[in-house]
């Protein structure tokens, strides 16, 4: 609803933008019957497509007033103003001369319309424009509409709108006055004029684009801490070093480089791995050969199983040609040093270079590991794997792992299982429990609005888990469509039955795990409803008493896009907070301290949030405080027209990037930091670094 609102607003801009423009010409024109008929026409259609505008603002309105506050306080205003003007003054006026021949044919000519209609042809004398009334009018309308367009598509300007009203309201009267002008002209100083404008125009909006363009330049080298502000979320702060001489406490300086798990020497390791990056031509499913890169030649990765409590040593080898690495752990809350963020937590691992991660497996659940040096291209390309912390008597019954990603296939992005974009089959005997964790690495194959669609067929099922934490009181569930955000996690569980079980993706009917209660002969799958209802993670299963009665810093993290640069490069930019990385926040928390975000998506696209090294608690969504299960994510979707606030306390201190898990917009910018008052990062990023963390 939502998505389909907004994108009927961005419609009628253009609308009002075309309608208003066309209307500002024809009032610079002759004052002639037609003119004066064609303009009423246009002031009639504009007038349907702002009050459009206008109740389509109205059922925006209910999803916030954030969501609406901008076209409320600046656009619509914007174009009331003058229209009231156009109605009072312009209307009149033009019905006045479009009704000309009437007048002549009728009974009396006023002498208004009898000098109007004489002036054009008197010989010599310049002639007479459209009243004043009508140019102002009309012409300050559709600097409005431009106005409008550039608020919908350039600037999305966000509270408080102070300086943005002033600004526009001005940008309005300097239009108003430059429209009195008196036109038409004769035809020479017209077309000279125009060219005039245009080029100041034109040159105007280079001048716009270089500037953008150059500023959005990201600096050669930059500290992740030292981008954009601070935002301190109304707690203490000023101080990154404990210098400040008020009541709060010092603050003892951190290299976050120290932030490790038990280093080597520390205690021997109960699982060592080993994961080294190469490239490696992998084979889908369907056949299809494509280019790689892998950890130790296989996609997804090795699978890593450990017990809750194990000492896990990984070390990684680079044996790709060209291109860094790095391991981050999603999704397990481990010491900041071991967080495999390439310039934030350490140097991206050059070719032929490795490097050695040790911590605790402190969490029971589903995570995953990825490459943090360019994931979009890395991550991509196969630079992924699950890893999943058994409890330590271990589970019974069929375990089974899913990583749901898409591959660039020759004909065309295709949503897979692991490699196979075909149907995978697998043997289970029937009365076998079951536990399938499904790991989505990827966006949605077809939509920009949703996370990865699947359903479960063939059998009723628990959501267990979603992002590796159990759900309290999980009901049995059945033909239910599950929305997994990119980077999440959900666990599956059922007692096999004794018909064909089927896992598939909305996305691509064809691939699906089928698991099959015999061996005789070939298992039919479960045929994929087009209508499955959503399962709702916000009112599932039991609820628990709040862990959080109180928050000492409070962020507000507005989602938006817009048309603008990054990087040099001009993009749909999705934005936090208005800008791109990176002036985007550092969120400032001090260890111990409860944090609440709120997260509000004003913008066209789902955004998968990510918290690295934290689990957070879902509070409410849209207004309403959650129901269910306790629901602690580290990947959270929120979806246009959404808002959510989540809960986590700040227990482990460190630098951490926190992003959109959508790749592509992460590398557009979608980055912001947690940071921990005293702790700061050696690292950097940028083109003059081996480090490029998104
Ligand atoms: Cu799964 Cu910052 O990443
Ligand atoms: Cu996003």
């Amino acid at each position: 609803m939502y998505e389909f609102a907004v994108n009927v607003d961005s419609i009628l801009v253009i609308l009002l933008l075309v309608v208003w423009s066309a209307a500002g010409l024809l009032a610079g024109g002759l004052p002639t019957r037609r003119r004066a008929r064609l303009l009423l026409v246009l002031i009639g259609v504009g007038t349907v497509v702002t009050v459009a505008r206008g109740i389509g603002t109205g059922l925006l309105w209910s999803n916030g007033w954030v969501f609406v506050a901008d076209r409320v306080l600046v656009a619509l205003p914007l174009l009331a103003v003058p229209m009231v003007a156009m109605f009072a003054l312009a209307v009149p006026a033009l019905r006045r001369i479009a009704g000309r021949r009437r007048a002549t044919n009728g009974t009396a000519e006023t002498a208004e319309t009898a000098r109007t209609e004489r002036t054009p042809e008197t010989a010599g004398a310049p002639p007479a424009p459209f009243p004043v009334s009508v140019r102002v009018s009309v012409r300050t309308t559709a600097a409005a509409a431009l106005l409008g367009a550039f608020m919908e598509y350039l600037s999305r300007p966000l509270p408080p709108y102070g300086a943005d009203m002033a600004i526009y309201a001005g940008v309005l009267l300097v239009a108003a006055a430059a429209s009195r002008g008196r036109n038409p002209r004769p035809r020479r100083a017209g077309t000279r004029r125009a060219v005039a404008v245009t080029a100041l125009v034109a040159t105007a909006i280079t001048g716009a684009g270089v500037y953008g363009m150059r500023t959005s330049l990201l600096p050669d080298r930059m500290s992740m801490m030292g981008h954009g502000d601070v935002d301190y979320g109304g707690g203490p702060g000023g101080s990154h070093h404990g210098s400040r001489a008020s009541g709060v406490p010092a603050v003892k300086a951190v290299n976050a480089a120290d932030l490790t798990g038990p280093r080597t020497g520390t205690g021997t390791p109960d699982r060592v791995f080993t994961l080294t990056a190469q490239e490696t031509s992998i084979r889908l499913g369907s056949g299809a050969v494509l280019d790689a890169w892998t950890y130790n030649g296989q996609v997804p990765g090795p699978a890593l199983t450990v017990r809750e409590g194990d000492l896990v040593q990984v070390t990684l080898v680079n044996r790709l040609p060209r291109e860094g690495v790095t391991i981050h752990w999603h999704g397990l809350d481990v010491p900041n040093a071991e967080d495999g963020v390439a310039g934030v937590t350490q140097d991206a691992v050059q070719p032929g270079e490795s490097h050695v991660y040790r911590f605790r497996a402190d969490q029971v659940g589903t995570f995953w590991y990825h490459t943090h040096q360019r994931p979009l291209v890395g991550v991509r390309r196969g630079l992924f794997g699950s890893l999943v912390v058994l409890p330590p008597e271990g589970t019974a019954g069929e375990d089974i792992t899913v990583m749901a990603h898409n591959w660039e296939r020759p004909d065309g992005l295709v949503a897979a299982f692991g490699t196979s974009d075909t149907l995978d089959r697998r043997p289970v005997r029937p009365g076998t429990p079951v536990r399938l964790r499904v790991v989505n690495t990827d966006r949605n194959a077809w939509s920009d609005v949703e996370s990865r669609n699947l359903v479960l067929l063939g059998t009723r099922f628990r959501v267990a888990a979603i992002d590796g934490v159990d759900l309290d009181g999980p009901s049995e569930l059945d033909g239910v469509r599950l929305s997994v955000a990119e980077g999440g996690r959900y666990d599956l569980t059922f007692v096999m039955p004794d018909r064909p079980v089927l896992l598939a993706d909305l996305a691509n009917p064809r691939a699906g795990l089928l698991l099959s209660p015999g061996s005789d002969g070939p298992a039919t799958a479960p045929s994929i409803p087009s209508d499955a209802p959503l399962f709702d993670p916000a009112t599932y299963g039991t609820p628990a008493p709040a862990p959080f009665t109180r928050f000492d810093r409070d962020f507000t993290v507005i989602i938006d896009d817009r048309i603008g640069f990054h990087d040099g490069t001009l993009h749909f930019l999705p934005t936090v907070n208005g800008r791109g990385f990176p002036h985007t926040p550092v969120h400032m928390v001090r260890q111990g301290e409860v944090v609440r975000m709120t997260f509000v998506n004003r913008s066209h696209q789902v955004h998968p949030m990510h918290l690295h090294g934290h689990h957070a608690l879902v509070l409410s969504r849209n207004g309403r405080p959650t129901t269910g299960s306790p629901w602690w994510i580290d990947t959270l979707a929120v979806q246009p027209g959404e808002t959510y606030e989540i809960g986590f306390r700040a227990d482990n201190p460190g630098v951490w990037m926190d992003h959109c898990h959508d790749l592509g917009h992460a590398a557009d910018g979608m980055v912001t930091h947690l940071a921990y008052e005293g702790v700061s990062t050696p690292y950097e990023i940028g083109h003059g670094t081996p480090n490029q963390p998104e």
